[in-house]
This record gives structure tokens, sequence and C-alpha cells, in this order.
């Protein structure tokens, strides 16, 4: 690498609360009954969306000594909305809600930004209206949307064949008030915040394998749930961003402390584990039911890997950040199947490919497939790049002018809010110049 980097990554961060369980925390505490407060929420753009959407359906939530106190109102809880309930930016607040006001004899009117108002609903509605839910999308697909909730929801079985965790926690959120018998079936295994808070919260349900590999769960509802305080553990997507950037900037060494090491978000790790990266997991303890634990990094020098298409679900948040590290390691990394990428915060393929481009990393992209030959030399930098408004895009490229000769300048930093609030103070707080 011709570049003397004039500074390494050193010390040790807590990462921010977790946005998936933060969420699913919010929700599932104002489906309970009674007052549970919330410590290491995340407080960014997306889950303030979330605060903002269940006080319209009259749950009181308010914050008092950096802790979220929530007062459920019951699984059939929800009051008829006032307002439109606004997602801003978040899919995840989307998908959960339609789940969770889908029983309640309630109309909601959902919106969201442009984003997000360009993202599939059917996915998750056309499980919903099967249970009695009616709903009336814009052009079949989107949001602006409105639902008529179920006044006596049915109980029946659904099989899931799209690997999502946003559309299993949103039947799993209907069936908590649904009288009797519903079966969920994933074909393939996705994040389980929803089921570990659930258990942590002692509701009662069936988790097994089938024998083709499929889970079932089943609930029999409906459910009262009595409240109980919630930690909620640091999230391991946002870890990603700083683990990749000590292993690329030379000399540098890290620790991450309080991050969820749930077996369904860490693929990561082992990904760039198979890299070449000097990663050390140390188990800690477990946080309202998920483990947790600290993340060592020392700088490495990464090779290419193949990553095969099975493997998108676990990976599915960090491909933009897994795209930096390729950009670097010796050979060619193809990530296969990533169709998924294209409904995210934005067309995740596009967005990767197009600022590669930009910093002249040969990059391909073939259907779904991206190929990425990393530069044995230090990207020059210089380029302008275009985050589509996305957060992960955003700080997965500010990982990347870490490294670059000459700084690389952003159209809209500010969208790192939607997840992250906090990522360049705890960037600056590790970053040791002239230290070497
Ligand atoms: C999430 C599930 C994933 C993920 C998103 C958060 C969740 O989406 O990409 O950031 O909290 O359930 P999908 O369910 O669409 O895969």
């Amino acid at each position: 690498m011709k570049k003397q980097i004039k500074y390494k990554l050193e010390g040790s961060l807590q990462i921010s609360g977790d946005k998936s369980i933060s969420h699913r925390a919010l929700i599932l505490s104002s489906m309970a009954l009674g007052e549970a407060k919330i410590s290491n929420l995340l407080e960014s753009e997306d889950t303030l969306r979330t605060i903002k959407i269940l006080k319209s359906l009259s749950i009181q939530i308010k914050k008092f000594n950096n802790e979220w106190i929530v007062i459920g109102n019951g699984t059939n809880g929800y009051m008829q909305p006032i307002e439109a309930l606004d997602c801003g930016n978040s899919g995840t607040t989307a998908r959960l809600m339609l789940g969770a006001v889908s029983t309640n004899p309630i109309f909601c009117t959902f919106i969201g930004d442009k984003s997000l108002s360009k993202r599939p609903m059917t996915r998750v509605t056309k499980f919903l209206n099967k249970i009695g839910a009616e709903t009336v999308l814009t052009n079949r697909d989107y949001f602006p949307m409105t639902i008529d909730g179920a006044e006596d929801p049915l109980p029946l079985q659904h099989k899931i064949t799209k690997a999502s965790a946003q559309i299993k926690t949103a039947l799993i959120l209907a069936a908590l008030n649904i009288m009797g018998k519903t079966s969920i079936i994933e074909t393939r295994k996705t994040r389980d915040h929803t089921e570990i808070l659930l258990k942590y919260l002692k509701v009662k349900f069936k988790l097994s394998k089938q024998k083709d590999n499929s889970t079932k769960l089943v609930f029999n509802g409906p459910y009262e749930i009595e409240a109980k305080n919630i930690f909620v553990a640091g999230d391991p997507s946002s870890a990603a961003f700083f683990i990749v950037a000590a292993l690329i900037v030379p000399n540098s060494k890290i620790i991450l402390k309080n991050v969820s090491l749930n077996k369904t978000r860490i693929e990561y790790i082992s990904v760039l584990k198979k890299m070449g990266a000097k990663i050390k997991l140390v188990k800690g303890k477990k946080r309202a039911g998920e483990l947790t634990g600290s993340i060592q990094v020392k700088y490495s020098k990464l090779k290419a890997v193949t990553i095969p298409k099975n493997l998108s679900p676990y990976l599915i948040d960090e491909y933009p950040i897994l795209s930096i590290a390729a950009s670097v390691a010796k050979g060619t990394t193809i990530m296969k199947g990533l169709e998924e990428l294209r409904y995210k915060e934005s067309d995740r393929i596009k967005s990767i490919y197009n600022n590669l481009k930009k910093l002249k990393i040969d990059c391909l992209v073939k259907k779904d497939d991206i190929s990425i030959t990393g530069s044995e030399v230090l990207p020059n930098g210089g380029a302008k790049i275009k985050t589509f408004g996305d957060h992960r895009i955003a700080m997965s490229f500010k990982v990347m002018n870490l490294i670059c000769e000459r700084q690389l300048s952003f159209d809209d930093l500010e969208c790192i809010n939607i997840s992250y609030p906090d990522f360049n103070k705890h960037l600056e707080s590790i970053i040791i110049k002239d230290g070497l």
C-alpha cells in the first residue's frame, strides 16, 4: 500500500442499541400489560418513528433518566389513530406495525418517505388479508396504504417462502391477538429477535424444526403478556462498520463492547474470518434473552472469498460494508444471490456498484451477483459518493474514506441518523492521529 495513513484506530467502543431489537422491545412492550423500562434503546430516526406511531395508537411512552418507559395496553389495546401513521424511511416500522394493528378493529393509514414508498408491502399484506384485515395499497404494492384491522381475525397456517424476519414478525405480532392456533412456517430461518424477546417475556409458543429443514412456530392466542424491563444489546450490523474499518486501516486494534452475538446476525464475522480477518469474540452475559459479548479486531491482510446465495438472509444488512472489505482484499470476491438487496433503503446492488466504479474499483454485476476485485493500491478517492439516502451505503463509504488517498465527498450524510446518529462521534473517538 502506497499511502502512509497517518492514523490508526485504537480503543474501545460501546456500540449503540440494536435497531431490530429496539423496534421489537417497543412494540412488544406496547402489547404487554403494565410498565416496561427499556434501556439502551437505539434512538435513531427509524426507532423514533415506531415510538411516534405507538403514541398515535394511544400508547403512553416517555423518556425518563435515559430509559424509555412504555405503558402497555394489551394485545388488542391500540386505539383508533387520528392521523396517518408515518413510518418515514423505516421498513421495519412499516412491516411490523402492519402486523401489530391488523388484529385490532381500527382503521389506519400508513405513509412513508420516497424510498419506503417504493418498497413492496404485499409481501406482508397478502398474509394479513387472509386473517381478515382489509388493505388498500397504492399501485397494489406500495405506501400510502390503508388497513382495516380484523374484528375476528382467523387462526391459520402460513408458509413464508421469502426469507424475511419482517414478514415473520408481522405474523407473530398478529398471532398474539388471534383466538386459536396460528402456525407460521419459514422455509429459511431469519433473525429471531422476536422469538427470543417473547421467551424472555414468558410467552408460550412452540418452535420446531421440520423434516425439510423449515422452522415452524405455533402460537395459541390471544395472549396476556406481563410487561418486563428490557435491556437492548448493541447492534452487530452497526458494529460491522467499525470491524471493517479496523481491518483495513493499518496498525488498528479495537474492542467493541456489549454487542449482540445472536447467531442469525453475525454470519458476516465468519465471512470476514474466512477472508483472513483477525477477530476474536468474547462471550458475555445474556441481555433480555440475547447473547452479548465483546469483539476484538486487529488490522489484517484480507483475501477474497465466494459468498454463496444461501447465506444471503444472514448477511442482508452487511453486504455494503463487506463490499468495502472486498475492495481491499487480494483476489476477486463474489457475492451471490443478492436479489433482496434491490428492495432495501436503496437498490443496494446499484448503490454499491455505482460508488465502487467512481473509486475505480473493479466491480461487476451479473444478475443478482456482485464480483469485486480488490485493489492492490489504496483507492485514489476524491470522488463524490452518492449515498442514495441509504444509511448503510453512507457509513460503508465513510469507512472506505479512511483509506483513500484523497478525501471522498458525500451528497448526503444526514441519512446516517436513520440507524446510527452517534456513528461519526464513535468513529472519531477511536481515530488516533500521528500515533505511529
Ligand atoms: C429486519 C429484517 C431485515 C433487515 C432489516 C431489519 C428486522 O429485513 O434487512 O434491516 O428487524 O426484522 P427483511 O425482513 O426484509 O429481510
